[in-house]
C-alpha cells in the first residue's frame, strides 16, 4: 500500500477525485489531507470521505515546515499530490520529499504559471490573451514555481464564448483524469515490481497499463506524455517565451514517453503451475525484470528481459508438454 497525501487550500475537487479513484481496493490510498485554509470547503468533503484532514496556519508552511513533514513521515507519506494547493511550498517540505510531490496547474505550463496564476485568474488570462487551447497540466513540484519536470498534460478547445468559469469547467474534466494517472506513473515509478495481487492487477501489470484508473471515454483526447527534456511542451501563447527546457528540470522517471514492453507474468505464472516449474520460474524472474529495467530508465534491459521470458515460456511449455505426454504411457506400463 502507497499513502499519499493530498494538499489543497479551496474547493478541493481534485482531491475528492482523487480519494475516489484510490480509497476503494486500490494499492494507492489518501491517507491524510493538508490544508493552510481554517474554512476551505474541502474540509469537510474530506471528513465526509473519511480521511484525515489538518489545518496548519501559514505562519506554520512558512517558519517550522518540520512540523508538517514530520506530521507526513507519521503517517508514512510517500506521495504529496497539490491539489489546488496556494501556497509556495518551503524548501525543507521539497527536499524532504524530493521528486515526490506532484502539482496540477490549470494551463499548458510552461505557460500561464508562475506567480499569481492559479485558478481562475489563469482562465482569465487565457481567455484575455484569445488563446485557442489551454489544458491541465501535471508536474514535479522543485523550489521554482510551476517549473518542475512535465508528468502528464492534456488540452482543451477555448472557444470564442468561453466564459473563465466555462473554461475552468472545461480544464477541470482533464484535471480529473490526468491527476490519477500521474499519481499511478509516480507510484510506479518508485515501487519495485510487486507480485500482482489479482488477476486485474496480474493482467494489467502484463499489459502494461495502470489498474483502477478510470478508463478515458470514446472519443476523448488522449494525455499527451512529455518527456519534459527532450520534448517541451508544445506551447499555445505565441506572445509568451516559453522557458527553455533547462528550467524544466531533469526528466522524471515518471515521464518515460515509450510504453513499457510486455512482462508476460501472467503466462509466466501459467507455466510454472501447469507445465515445466524450474524455466516457468526463470520466465517469473525475467517478467519482473521488465518493469524494473524499464523504471530505471533502461530501454534495452526491459526489451531485453521481456523477450527472455518469452522464450523461458515457450521453454516451460515445451517441456511441460513433452513430460506429461511421456508421463501418460510410462505410468500405464508401469514405470512410474
Ligand atoms: C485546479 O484547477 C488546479 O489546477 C488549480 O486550482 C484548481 C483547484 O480546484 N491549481 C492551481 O492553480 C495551482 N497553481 P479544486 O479545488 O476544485 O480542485
Amino acid at each position: 500500500m502507497t499513502n499519499i497525501a493530498v494538499f489543497a487550500s479551496g474547493n478541493g475537487s481534485n482531491a475528492v477525485n482523487l480519494v475516489k479513484a484510490f480509497n476503494s481496493g486500490s494499492r494507492i490510498h489518501v491517507a491524510l489531507c493538508l490544508t493552510d485554509k481554517e474554512n476551505a470547503p474541502v474540509i469537510e468533503k474530506m471528513k465526509d470521505l473519511g480521511v484525515e484532514t489538518i489545518y496548519f496556519p501559514r505562519s506554520i508552511w512558512k517558519e517550522e515546515p518540520g512540523i508538517i513533514v514530520d506530521t507526513l513521515r507519521a503517517h508514512d507519506i510517500r506521495i504529496i499530490a497539490l491539489a489546488g494547493f496556494l501556497c509556495f511550498l518551503n524548501e525543507e517540505i521539497v527536499s524532504a520529499f524530493e521528486g515526490k510531490i506532484l502539482n496540477i496547474h490549470p494551463s499548458l505550463l510552461p505557460a500561464y504559471g508562475g506567480k499569481g496564476m492559479h485558478g481562475a485568474n489563469v482562465h482569465k488570462a487565457v481567455i484575455e490573451a484569445g488563446e485557442i487551447k489551454s489544458g491541465a497540466t501535471v508536474h514535479v513540484v522543485t523550489n521554482e514555481m510551476d517549473a518542475g519536470p512535465i508528468i502528464l498534460q492534456r488540452e482543451v478547445d477555448v472557444i470564442p464564448d468561453d466564459t473563465p468559469e466555462s473554461l475552468e469547467a472545461k480544464v477541470h474534466e482533464v484535471e480529473y483524469r490526468i491527476f490519477p494517472e500521474a499519481v499511478v506513473k509516480l507510484v510506479s515509478s518508485l515501487t519495485p515490481p510487486a507480485v500482482p495481487q489479482s488477476v486485474d492487477d496480474a493482467w494489467a501489470e502484463a499489459l502494461g497499463v495502470p489498474n483502477n484508473v478510470p478508463p478515458v471515454p470514446k472519443g476523448a483526447q488522449q494525455p499527451v506524455y512529455v518527456n519534459s527534456q527532450a520534448n517541451p511542451a508544445p506551447h499555445p501563447n505565441q506572445n509568451i517565451e516559453p522557458r527553455p527546457a533547462s528550467h524544466m528540470g531533469q526528466p522524471h522517471p515518471a515521464a518515460q514517453s515509450e510504453p513499457m514492453p510486455p512482462t508476460f507474468l501472467v503466462w509466466s505464472v501459467v507455466c510454472t503451475i501447469l507445465c515445466c516449474t524450474i524455466p516457468g520460474i526463470v520466465a517469473i524472474i525475467n517478467s519482473a525484470k521488465v518493469s524494473s529495467k524499464f523504471y530505471e530508465g533502461d530501454m534495452d534491459g526491459a526489451r531485453r528481459a521481456s523477450r527472455n521470458a518469452e522464450i523461458w515460456i515457450i521453454i516451460s511449455f515445451v517441456l511441460g508438454v513433452i513430460s506429461n505426454t511421456l508421463y501418460i504411457p510410462l505410468s500405464i506400463a508401469g514405470l512410474f
